[in-house]
Protein backbone atom coordinates (compact mmCIF):
# COMPACT_ATOMS: atom_id res chain seq x y z
CA UNK A 1 0.00 0.00 0.00
CA UNK A 2 1.40 3.75 -1.06
CA UNK A 3 0.63 6.44 0.90
CA UNK A 4 -1.87 7.93 -1.79
CA UNK A 5 -3.76 4.15 -1.34
CA UNK A 6 -3.67 5.19 2.12
CA UNK A 7 -5.20 8.42 1.37
CA UNK A 8 -7.55 7.62 -0.30
CA UNK A 9 -8.96 4.44 1.91
CA UNK A 10 -9.21 6.93 4.64
CA UNK A 11 -11.37 9.69 2.76
CA UNK A 12 -14.08 6.52 1.76
CA UNK A 13 -13.72 5.68 5.58
CA UNK A 14 -14.69 9.38 6.68
CA UNK A 15 -17.28 10.05 4.59
CA UNK A 16 -19.03 6.35 4.63
CA UNK A 17 -21.83 6.56 6.98
CA UNK A 18 -20.69 2.73 7.41
CA UNK A 19 -17.53 2.13 5.94
CA UNK A 20 -16.55 -0.96 4.66
CA UNK A 21 -15.08 -3.50 6.89
CA UNK A 22 -12.24 -4.36 4.75
CA UNK A 23 -11.38 -0.93 4.17
CA UNK A 24 -10.79 -0.71 8.16
CA UNK A 25 -8.85 -3.83 7.85
CA UNK A 26 -6.77 -2.21 5.44
CA UNK A 27 -5.54 0.74 7.49
CA UNK A 28 -5.16 -0.98 10.23
CA UNK A 29 -2.60 -3.60 8.77
CA UNK A 30 -0.55 -0.30 7.67
CA UNK A 31 2.70 -0.68 9.29
CA UNK A 32 4.68 2.02 7.24
CA UNK A 33 5.41 4.85 9.67
CA UNK A 34 4.80 7.52 7.40
CA UNK A 35 0.89 5.61 6.35
CA UNK A 36 0.44 5.45 10.46
CA UNK A 37 0.82 9.17 10.87
CA UNK A 38 -1.35 9.72 8.07
CA UNK A 39 -4.17 7.81 9.82
CA UNK A 40 -2.91 9.16 13.07
CA UNK A 41 -3.15 12.69 11.74
CA UNK A 42 -6.60 11.70 10.00
CA UNK A 43 -7.96 11.14 13.47
CA UNK A 44 -6.39 14.35 15.19
CA UNK A 45 -8.14 16.59 12.93
CA UNK A 46 -11.24 14.95 13.03
CA UNK A 47 -11.27 15.11 16.93
CA UNK A 48 -10.31 18.55 16.86
CA UNK A 49 -13.71 19.47 14.61
CA UNK A 50 -16.09 17.38 16.60
CA UNK A 51 -15.09 17.75 19.78
CA UNK A 52 -12.54 20.15 20.35
CA UNK A 53 -8.74 20.48 22.09
CA UNK A 54 -10.16 20.36 25.05
CA UNK A 55 -9.42 16.87 27.16
CA UNK A 56 -11.57 16.21 29.78
CA UNK A 57 -10.84 14.64 33.32
CA UNK A 58 -12.79 11.47 34.93
CA UNK A 59 -11.02 11.06 37.86
CA UNK A 60 -11.31 7.17 39.04
CA UNK A 61 -11.53 5.68 42.23
CA UNK A 62 -11.52 1.80 42.60
CA UNK A 63 -13.61 1.20 45.09
CA UNK A 64 -13.25 -2.63 45.37
CA UNK A 65 -11.35 -5.52 43.91
CA UNK A 66 -13.61 -8.36 44.64
CA UNK A 67 -15.15 -10.05 41.71
CA UNK A 68 -17.49 -13.07 41.14
CA UNK A 69 -15.67 -13.23 37.46
CA UNK A 70 -13.69 -15.34 35.56
CA UNK A 71 -12.20 -13.13 32.62
CA UNK A 72 -9.33 -15.31 31.40
CA UNK A 73 -7.43 -11.80 30.87
CA UNK A 74 -7.99 -9.80 34.40
CA UNK A 75 -5.87 -10.19 37.37
CA UNK A 76 -8.58 -9.73 39.44
CA UNK A 77 -10.77 -12.77 38.40
CA UNK A 78 -12.26 -14.74 41.09
CA UNK A 79 -9.97 -17.82 40.88
CA UNK A 80 -6.90 -14.92 41.32
CA UNK A 81 -5.88 -16.40 45.09
CA UNK A 82 -2.66 -14.40 45.37
CA UNK A 83 -4.35 -11.12 45.59
CA UNK A 84 -5.70 -9.30 48.34
CA UNK A 85 -8.65 -8.04 48.54
CA UNK A 86 -10.75 -5.03 49.41
CA UNK A 87 -13.36 -3.09 49.79
CA UNK A 88 -13.24 0.80 50.86
CA UNK A 89 -16.33 1.87 52.79
CA UNK A 90 -18.53 4.59 52.38
CA UNK A 91 -16.73 7.16 53.87
CA UNK A 92 -13.35 5.91 52.15
CA UNK A 93 -15.03 6.46 49.22
CA UNK A 94 -16.70 9.79 49.81
CA UNK A 95 -13.00 11.05 50.74
CA UNK A 96 -11.99 10.39 47.42
CA UNK A 97 -15.01 12.57 45.56
CA UNK A 98 -14.10 15.04 47.66
CA UNK A 99 -10.33 15.41 46.44
CA UNK A 100 -11.65 15.22 43.10
CA UNK A 101 -14.21 17.68 43.46
CA UNK A 102 -11.30 20.03 45.31
CA UNK A 103 -9.26 19.53 42.03
CA UNK A 104 -11.64 21.34 39.99
CA UNK A 105 -12.80 17.50 38.35
CA UNK A 106 -16.40 16.97 37.69
CA UNK A 107 -16.83 13.53 37.07
CA UNK A 108 -16.36 10.69 38.94
CA UNK A 109 -15.99 6.98 37.65
CA UNK A 110 -16.58 4.30 40.18
CA UNK A 111 -15.23 0.93 39.33
CA UNK A 112 -15.24 -2.50 40.58
CA UNK A 113 -14.94 -5.75 40.11
CA UNK A 114 -18.32 -7.68 39.65
CA UNK A 115 -18.98 -8.05 43.17
CA UNK A 116 -21.79 -10.15 44.20
CA UNK A 117 -20.98 -9.10 47.74
CA UNK A 118 -22.01 -5.80 47.14
CA UNK A 119 -25.09 -4.38 48.66
CA UNK A 120 -26.81 -2.43 45.51
CA UNK A 121 -28.30 -0.02 47.87
CA UNK A 122 -25.15 0.96 49.68
CA UNK A 123 -23.99 1.87 46.55
CA UNK A 124 -27.19 3.48 45.61
CA UNK A 125 -26.47 5.85 48.75
CA UNK A 126 -23.09 6.68 47.66
CA UNK A 127 -24.52 7.90 44.25
CA UNK A 128 -26.89 10.31 46.47
CA UNK A 129 -24.49 11.33 48.85
CA UNK A 130 -22.21 12.19 45.88
CA UNK A 131 -24.76 14.16 43.87
CA UNK A 132 -26.03 16.24 47.32
CA UNK A 133 -22.25 17.12 48.12
CA UNK A 134 -20.79 17.96 44.42
CA UNK A 135 -23.69 17.69 41.94
CA UNK A 136 -20.96 15.95 39.56
CA UNK A 137 -21.65 13.62 37.02
CA UNK A 138 -21.27 10.32 38.47
CA UNK A 139 -19.75 7.16 36.32
CA UNK A 140 -20.71 3.80 37.09
CA UNK A 141 -18.54 0.67 36.27
CA UNK A 142 -19.43 -2.34 38.23
CA UNK A 143 -19.95 -4.47 35.96
CA UNK A 144 -23.10 -6.95 34.50
CA UNK A 145 -26.00 -6.40 37.18
CA UNK A 146 -29.76 -7.24 36.68
CA UNK A 147 -32.56 -4.33 35.11
CA UNK A 148 -33.35 -3.50 38.78
CA UNK A 149 -30.22 -2.57 40.14
CA UNK A 150 -29.04 -0.52 37.15
CA UNK A 151 -32.65 1.39 37.48
CA UNK A 152 -31.83 1.80 41.16
CA UNK A 153 -28.28 3.82 40.65
CA UNK A 154 -30.01 5.59 37.91
CA UNK A 155 -33.03 6.94 40.25
CA UNK A 156 -30.20 7.09 42.54
CA UNK A 157 -28.30 10.12 40.15
CA UNK A 158 -26.09 7.66 38.64
CA UNK A 159 -25.48 9.65 34.76
CA UNK A 160 -23.13 7.45 32.83
CA UNK A 161 -22.34 3.73 33.32
CA UNK A 162 -19.14 2.33 31.41
CA UNK A 163 -19.05 -1.50 30.46
CA UNK A 164 -16.74 -2.91 28.08
CA UNK A 165 -17.65 -5.02 25.16
CA UNK A 166 -14.05 -6.38 25.38
CA UNK A 167 -14.92 -8.07 21.64
CA UNK A 168 -17.94 -7.90 19.95
CA UNK A 169 -17.94 -11.17 18.29
CA UNK A 170 -19.59 -14.39 19.73
CA UNK A 171 -16.78 -17.33 19.81
CA UNK A 172 -14.23 -14.72 20.70
CA UNK A 173 -15.81 -13.20 23.69
CA UNK A 174 -17.28 -16.60 24.85
CA UNK A 175 -13.41 -17.95 24.21
CA UNK A 176 -12.25 -15.31 26.83
CA UNK A 177 -15.11 -15.91 29.65
CA UNK A 178 -16.21 -18.58 31.24
CA UNK A 179 -19.52 -19.67 30.96
CA UNK A 180 -20.44 -15.53 30.02
CA UNK A 181 -22.22 -14.99 26.88
CA UNK A 182 -22.17 -11.79 24.69
CA UNK A 183 -25.80 -11.78 24.58
CA UNK A 184 -25.73 -11.16 28.51
CA UNK A 185 -23.37 -8.26 27.99
CA UNK A 186 -25.53 -6.90 25.03
CA UNK A 187 -28.60 -7.21 27.08
CA UNK A 188 -27.01 -4.98 29.80
CA UNK A 189 -25.67 -2.44 27.45
CA UNK A 190 -29.53 -2.05 26.00
CA UNK A 191 -30.83 -1.91 29.14
CA UNK A 192 -28.52 0.58 30.49
CA UNK A 193 -29.01 3.28 27.09
CA UNK A 194 -32.86 2.77 27.93
CA UNK A 195 -32.77 3.21 31.23
CA UNK A 196 -31.17 6.77 29.98
CA UNK A 197 -27.87 6.13 31.09
CA UNK A 198 -24.72 7.93 28.95
CA UNK A 199 -22.91 4.50 28.07
CA UNK A 200 -19.57 3.95 27.39
CA UNK A 201 -18.20 0.29 26.55
CA UNK A 202 -14.83 -0.11 24.55
CA UNK A 203 -12.21 -3.03 23.96
CA UNK A 204 -9.03 -4.70 24.32
CA UNK A 205 -6.30 -4.92 21.28
CA UNK A 206 -4.10 -8.32 21.62
CA UNK A 207 -6.43 -10.63 22.65
CA UNK A 208 -5.74 -14.32 22.00
CA UNK A 209 -6.96 -15.38 19.25
CA UNK A 210 -8.29 -11.66 17.96
CA UNK A 211 -7.88 -10.84 14.24
CA UNK A 212 -7.24 -7.18 12.63
CA UNK A 213 -11.29 -8.42 11.29
CA UNK A 214 -12.59 -8.53 14.23
CA UNK A 215 -11.19 -5.31 15.73
CA UNK A 216 -12.39 -3.95 11.95
CA UNK A 217 -15.99 -5.11 13.15
CA UNK A 218 -15.71 -3.82 16.60
CA UNK A 219 -15.01 -0.29 15.25
CA UNK A 220 -18.54 -0.86 12.96
CA UNK A 221 -20.34 -2.16 16.12
CA UNK A 222 -18.99 1.07 18.33
CA UNK A 223 -20.39 3.39 15.02
CA UNK A 224 -24.18 1.21 14.95
CA UNK A 225 -24.29 1.05 18.71
CA UNK A 226 -23.81 4.81 18.97
CA UNK A 227 -21.48 5.00 22.65
CA UNK A 228 -20.83 8.17 24.44
CA UNK A 229 -17.99 6.77 25.42
CA UNK A 230 -15.20 4.48 23.86
CA UNK A 231 -12.14 2.76 25.99
CA UNK A 232 -9.37 0.93 24.15
CA UNK A 233 -6.56 -0.18 25.43
CA UNK A 234 -3.90 -3.00 24.83
CA UNK A 235 -4.48 -6.25 26.41
CA UNK A 236 -1.12 -6.61 29.45
CA UNK A 237 -0.76 -10.27 30.56
CA UNK A 238 -1.39 -10.87 33.86
CA UNK A 239 0.94 -13.76 35.81
CA UNK A 240 -2.10 -15.22 37.52
CA UNK A 241 -4.01 -15.17 34.90
CA UNK A 242 -4.66 -18.29 31.89
CA UNK A 243 -3.36 -15.71 29.24
CA UNK A 244 -0.06 -15.35 31.24
CA UNK A 245 1.81 -16.93 28.42
CA UNK A 246 0.05 -14.41 25.57
CA UNK A 247 2.36 -11.05 24.29
CA UNK A 248 0.80 -7.90 24.86
CA UNK A 249 -0.78 -5.95 22.78
CA UNK A 250 1.11 -3.92 19.98
CA UNK A 251 0.86 -0.04 20.87
CA UNK A 252 0.83 1.15 16.92
CA UNK A 253 -2.09 -0.87 16.57
CA UNK A 254 -3.87 0.21 20.01
CA UNK A 255 -2.87 3.95 18.55
CA UNK A 256 -4.52 2.86 14.42
CA UNK A 257 -7.95 1.25 16.61
CA UNK A 258 -8.04 4.89 18.65
CA UNK A 259 -7.37 7.06 15.41
CA UNK A 260 -10.15 4.51 13.53
CA UNK A 261 -12.79 5.00 16.27
CA UNK A 262 -12.22 8.59 16.44
CA UNK A 263 -12.80 8.72 12.48
CA UNK A 264 -15.87 6.42 12.33
CA UNK A 265 -17.59 7.79 15.42
CA UNK A 266 -17.02 10.97 15.30
CA UNK A 267 -18.36 12.39 18.43
CA UNK A 268 -17.72 9.82 21.24
CA UNK A 269 -15.61 10.24 23.91
CA UNK A 270 -12.29 8.14 23.87
CA UNK A 271 -10.03 8.17 26.68
CA UNK A 272 -6.41 7.87 26.13
CA UNK A 273 -6.51 4.31 28.57
CA UNK A 274 -3.95 3.91 31.75
CA UNK A 275 -3.22 1.03 30.45
CA UNK A 276 -1.49 2.86 27.03
CA UNK A 277 -0.22 4.67 30.17
CA UNK A 278 1.42 1.66 31.46
CA UNK A 279 4.05 0.32 28.91
CA UNK A 280 7.47 1.44 29.57
CA UNK A 281 6.54 4.81 28.01
CA UNK A 282 3.96 6.64 28.63
CA UNK A 283 1.62 6.40 25.31
CA UNK A 284 -1.03 8.20 26.48
CA UNK A 285 -0.13 11.69 24.83
CA UNK A 286 0.23 10.14 21.62
CA UNK A 287 -3.60 8.46 21.84
CA UNK A 288 -4.53 12.36 22.60
CA UNK A 289 -2.98 13.03 18.88
CA UNK A 290 -4.48 10.06 17.50
CA UNK A 291 -8.39 11.22 18.48
CA UNK A 292 -8.46 10.46 22.22
CA UNK A 293 -9.84 13.20 24.65
CA UNK A 294 -10.15 11.97 27.88
CA UNK A 295 -8.25 10.86 30.45
CA UNK A 296 -8.68 9.53 33.97
CA UNK A 297 -6.78 10.25 36.71
CA UNK A 298 -6.62 7.98 39.63
CA UNK A 299 -7.92 9.53 43.19
CA UNK A 300 -8.14 5.37 45.07
CA UNK A 301 -6.88 5.85 47.95
CA UNK A 302 -2.60 5.62 48.28
CA UNK A 303 -3.21 2.06 50.01
CA UNK A 304 -5.33 0.15 48.16
CA UNK A 305 -4.21 1.35 44.48
CA UNK A 306 -2.05 -1.17 43.85
CA UNK A 307 -4.01 -4.06 45.20
CA UNK A 308 -6.31 -3.30 42.07
CA UNK A 309 -4.13 -5.27 39.74
CA UNK A 310 -6.27 -5.76 36.71
CA UNK A 311 -2.91 -6.28 35.08
CA UNK A 312 1.03 -5.80 36.32
CA UNK A 313 2.74 -2.19 36.14
CA UNK A 314 -0.22 -0.17 36.04
CA UNK A 315 0.71 3.62 35.79
CA UNK A 316 0.85 5.96 39.41
CA UNK A 317 0.00 3.28 41.71
CA UNK A 318 2.73 4.88 43.76
CA UNK A 319 2.12 8.21 42.97
CA UNK A 320 0.12 9.78 45.83
CA UNK A 321 -3.56 10.27 45.73
CA UNK A 322 -4.34 13.31 43.47
CA UNK A 323 -1.10 12.88 41.88
CA UNK A 324 -2.62 12.66 38.29
CA UNK A 325 -4.68 15.33 38.08
CA UNK A 326 -1.98 17.77 38.42
CA UNK A 327 0.55 15.82 36.59
CA UNK A 328 -2.27 15.56 33.63
CA UNK A 329 -1.77 19.25 33.61
CA UNK A 330 1.46 19.09 32.24
CA UNK A 331 1.23 16.43 29.75
CA UNK A 332 -1.85 18.11 28.09
CA UNK A 333 0.05 21.18 27.65
CA UNK A 334 2.94 19.51 26.41
CA UNK A 335 0.82 18.38 23.28
CA UNK A 336 -0.64 22.37 22.81
CA UNK A 337 -4.13 21.57 24.25
CA UNK A 338 -5.54 22.21 27.66
CA UNK A 339 -7.98 20.55 30.25
CA UNK A 340 -11.17 21.07 29.81
CA UNK A 341 -12.94 20.90 33.31
CA UNK A 342 -16.63 20.76 31.94
CA UNK A 343 -18.34 17.13 32.63
CA UNK A 344 -18.20 16.43 29.73
CA UNK A 345 -21.87 14.72 28.95
CA UNK A 346 -22.34 13.05 26.25
CA UNK A 347 -22.46 14.64 22.57
CA UNK A 348 -24.45 12.61 21.10
CA UNK A 349 -28.32 14.42 20.13
CA UNK A 350 -30.65 14.49 22.63
CA UNK A 351 -28.44 12.16 25.51
CA UNK A 352 -26.12 14.38 27.08
CA UNK A 353 -26.16 18.21 28.43
CA UNK A 354 -24.00 19.55 26.30
CA UNK A 355 -22.75 22.39 27.55
CA UNK A 356 -19.67 25.02 26.37
CA UNK A 357 -16.05 24.53 27.38
CA UNK A 358 -14.92 25.45 30.37
CA UNK A 359 -11.26 25.54 31.36
CA UNK A 360 -10.43 26.13 35.14
CA UNK A 361 -9.19 29.56 35.53
N1 LIG B 1 -15.97 -5.19 36.61
C1 LIG B 1 -16.15 -4.14 35.66
C2 LIG B 1 -16.43 -4.72 34.29
O1 LIG B 1 -16.32 -5.93 34.12
O2 LIG B 1 -16.78 -3.95 33.40
C3 LIG B 1 -15.06 -3.12 35.61
C4 LIG B 1 -13.70 -3.54 36.02
S1 LIG B 1 -12.76 -4.31 34.74
C5 LIG B 1 -11.31 -4.76 35.63
C6 LIG B 1 -12.27 -2.92 33.77
C7 LIG B 1 -11.59 -3.23 32.44
O3 LIG B 1 -10.23 -3.62 32.65
C8 LIG B 1 -12.13 -4.32 31.60
O4 LIG B 1 -13.27 -3.92 30.91
C9 LIG B 1 -10.97 -4.65 30.66
O5 LIG B 1 -11.12 -4.00 29.41
C10 LIG B 1 -9.76 -4.09 31.40
N2 LIG B 1 -8.76 -5.15 31.61
C11 LIG B 1 -8.92 -6.27 32.34
N3 LIG B 1 -7.82 -7.05 32.27
C12 LIG B 1 -6.94 -6.42 31.47
C13 LIG B 1 -5.63 -6.72 30.99
N4 LIG B 1 -5.02 -7.84 31.32
N5 LIG B 1 -5.02 -5.84 30.16
C14 LIG B 1 -5.65 -4.68 29.82
N6 LIG B 1 -6.88 -4.34 30.23
C15 LIG B 1 -7.54 -5.19 31.05
FE1 LIG C 1 -0.66 9.71 37.33
FE2 LIG C 1 0.93 11.42 35.94
S1 LIG C 1 -0.90 10.50 35.34
S2 LIG C 1 1.00 10.89 38.06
Amino acid sequence: MSAADVRAILDRVSSSALPDSSDLVSLLSADDPAEVQEILDAADRIRKQFVGDGVLLRGIVEFGSFCSNTCSYCGLHAGNTALTRYRLSAEEILASVDAIAAQGIRTVVLQSGEDAGMDPAWLARIVEEIKARHGMSVTLSAGEWPRAEYALWRSAGADRYLLKIESSDTELYESLHQKRFLSSRLRCLEELADLGYQVGSGIMVGLKGQALSHIARDILFFRQSDFDMIGIGPFLPHPQTLLRDQGRGDVMLTLKTVALTRIVTRDSHLPATTSLGSMGQDYRPKALQAGANVLMPNFTPAAYKKLYEIYPGKRCVSEPTGACGFCMEGMVASIGRFIDYGQGDSLKAGKGLTRPLTARG
